[in-house]
């Protein structure tokens, strides 16, 4: 019997993340999902270890996706597809931000998505096959900067 696709998803213990896991799950893919929470993420999903695998991963830290994508691999024997979904975004006018609270979040939505990729990638070579969605953006800064403009001109109005 042909094994089912493997899917890898990031800051799957709840909204977009956790739906896209029980989605795959419930597709019969094979399902390995981050969480800066592993023990909140298996209550959330609640499945059998045989299609399912948690993992506590620190997206800013490349030995810790290094030990995910080993993880993953020797549970389930590859990676199909990846979902960077971790992310979020930082509300407030772009002067209310510090240089500090837009590094942080680039960190998680740019850096940490490159990070899983550049972790990811040599499977998917090896494999020669694979699919990456991203959905982490840097809108979040973005919007910010929207939300400022729109402040300003409602007030110089
Ligand atoms: N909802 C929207 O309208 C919208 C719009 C544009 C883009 N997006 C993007 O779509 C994705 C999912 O959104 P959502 O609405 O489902 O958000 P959500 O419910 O807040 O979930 C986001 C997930 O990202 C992870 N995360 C958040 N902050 C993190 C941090 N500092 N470090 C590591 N992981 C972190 C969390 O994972 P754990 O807690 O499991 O670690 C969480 O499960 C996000 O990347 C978001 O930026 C959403």
């Amino acid at each position: 019997m042909t094994q089912s696709k493997v899917w890898l998803v990031t800051g799957a213990s709840k909204g977009l993340g956790l739906a896209t896991v029980r989605h795959a799950l419930a597709l019969g893919f094979r399902v390995a999902a981050t969480s800066r929470d592993a023990v909140r993420l298996k209550a959330e999903v609640g499945v059998a270890d045989y299609v399912f695998l948690p993992l506590e991963v620190t997206l800013t830290d490349e030995a810790s996706i290094a030990l995910a994508v080993r993880q993953t691999k020797e549970r389930f024997g590859s990676i199909d597809v990846l979902v960077n979904n971790a992310g979020y975004a930082v509300l407030g006018a772009m002067e209310e931000m510090s240089d500090a609270d837009v590094r942080k979040n680039f960190d998680i939505n740019v850096f940490g998505v490159m990070n899983m990729m550049r972790g990811v990638l040599p499977v998917m070579r090896e494999q020669g096959r694979g699919h990456i969605i991203n959905i982490a953006s840097i809108s979040g800064s973005l919007g910010m900067a929207s939300t400022a403009i729109w402040r300003d001109r409602r007030t110089v109005n």
